[in-house]
């Protein structure tokens, strides 16, 4: 394990969270059981995860399964954070993780279990993460001294696609139309709601909804815990806020290396049609 700083770790290419979660949990999850009918949002962080914990709970609520949960977190823990004895709860378990392909748990490549990838365009992607990182450890850099590259995370997910029950959507598509994207998740994980009930699901995962919803905007974490504020502005194109024109023709330059043999930057359209 190597330490970086005295707030993350680095361990099989990753840097976690010290104190949160451990080299040997890490390494745990290669033998990780899972359930066919587990449900996974996969994100790079700042990518709109409480916002898809938010419409998947939803979903299964008014499709029966009953909330008992405090908050989202409670209902949808991260799997790199174990935060309960994730055997034993009820199914369909739901999980978060910014987890990359390479550290998933094997057992998901079975391809009964679903994985929804969450991306958002990267320049959005940095400034909300910068944005975070202002609020719990000041504005210092190196910014990304958690997590790893955005592009990695995307470009190895999506190239290893194939091998998982995985639907790749974008912040940017649920920005347009929220409703439109929570059918397609709907769709993909089989579950046939009314249009009254796809309506509820949307409304209670609008912006100003969510954030004043405790159980939603993760305000129920202790300040020593965690001090930042997962829903801040909520928009396409905020990066014109706060990047340089040099710092936006850094990102597309990169973009374009790391990622400009994939079809995905289609996807990511926002990214091109600004500036
Ligand atoms: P901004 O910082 O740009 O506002 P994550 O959950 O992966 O940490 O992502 C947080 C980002 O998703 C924040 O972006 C947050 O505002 C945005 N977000 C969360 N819920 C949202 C919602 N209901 N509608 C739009 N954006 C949302």
């Amino acid at each position: 394990m190597e330490q970086i700083r005295d707030r993350v770790f680095k361990h099989k290419n990753y840097n976690f969270l010290v104190g949160h979660t451990t080299p040997e949990y890490i390494d745990s999850l290669e033998s990780f059981e899972i359930k066919d009918s587990d449900v996974f949002v996969v994100t790079y962080p700042k990518s709109g995860t409480v916002w898809a914990q938010q419409i998947i709970i939803s979903i299964h609520e008014l499709h029966g399964n009953q909330n008992k949960y405090s908050n989202n977190m409670e209902r949808m823990p991260w799997l790199e954070y174990k935060t309960a004895e994730y055997t034993l709860l009820p199914s369909p378990r739901l999980f978060a993780s910014h987890l990359p392909e390479h550290i998933m748990p094997p057992g998901v490549k079975e391809k009964k279990a679903k994985i929804l990838y969450l991306m958002r365009n990267p320049k959005d992607n940095v400034v909300s993460f910068y944005h975070f990182k202002c609020q719990i450890t000041g504005c210092i850099m190196p910014l990304y001294s958690f997590a790893s590259s955005w592009f990695d995370h995307v470009r190895e997910w999506y190239l290893n696609r194939e091998q998982y029950n995985i639907l790749f959507l974008t912040y940017e598509e649920m920005i347009l139309d929220l409703k439109a994207s929570v059918k397609k998740i709907c769709n993909f994980l089989g579950i046939n709601l009314t249009e009254a009930a796809i309506s509820q699901v949307v409304e209670k995962a609008t912006f100003q909804n969510m954030k004043n919803d405790t159980k939603a905007n993760y305000e129920h974490l202790s300040p020593e815990r965690f001090s930042g504020k997962f829903l801040r502005k909520g928009q396409i194109g905020d990066w014109k806020n706060t990047l340089t024109v040099a710092q936006s023709e850094r990102v597309d330059q990169v973009l374009q290396e790391k990622l400009g043999d994939l079809p995905l930057k289609s996807n990511l359209k926002p990214v091109n049609s600004i500036h």
